[in-house]
């Protein structure tokens, strides 16, 4: 897909960097919160019921590996499906496939399990993906850890090309 739909994507939801790779905005935030003793105690703070936003991941960025503290929906929107790394303590490494293409073993909604690492690269290397991340309780930068290689290297070195691809320190 050229450069160009990614650059209008860009422009036209007003997407930024974001850390773990790829270009994001925040389309949701609820207005009410769940207040922090009626939450579990991984959580600091008060958040917010739920959020949701648009991401964007192209040939030339991916997005590396990283855990949050509450599950994540991952929705399809348009372009090119995209593989999704998963790493924990009991399955190991699962792939999750996001797309259109259900006969291809893509779905358009995938669940990442709360405290599994992930990352995340565009299926087709001539393409982007468009998808909505739904998070609830909702996104806090708190709740957000990047991996660092070496800890996973420690946990998962049987997969150690694959962090060396996906991690960047
Ligand atoms: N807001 C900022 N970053 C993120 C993210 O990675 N996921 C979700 N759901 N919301 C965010």
């Amino acid at each position: 897909m050229p450069v160009s739909k990614v650059q209008y994507y860009i422009s036209k939801l007003g997407l930024i960097p974001h850390p773990e790779g790829g270009y994001y905005t925040e389309f949701y935030r609820s207005e009410e919160t769940f207040i922090k003793k009626y939450l579990p105690v991984r959580y600091s703070g008060n958040r917010n019921f739920s959020t949701s936003i648009y991401f964007l991941l192209s040939e030339k960025n991916v997005s590396n590996f990283h855990r949050l503290q509450s599950d994540e929906l991952w929705h399809f929107y348009n372009g090119s499906g995209l593989i999704i790394y998963v790493l924990n303590d009991v399955q190991g490494l699962t792939k999750i496939y996001l797309g259109n293409d259900l006969e291809s073993n893509e779905n358009f909604q995938v669940v990442i399990k709360a405290g599994d690492w992930f990352a995340a690269e565009v299926k087709d290397k001539c393409s982007y993906t468009l998808l909505g991340c739904t998070v609830a309780p909702g996104f806090d930068f708190s709740d957000f850890e990047m991996a660092k290689r070496d800890t996973l290297l420690n946990k998962f070195v049987e997969h150690k090309d694959l962090i060396m691809q996906f991690t960047s320190s």
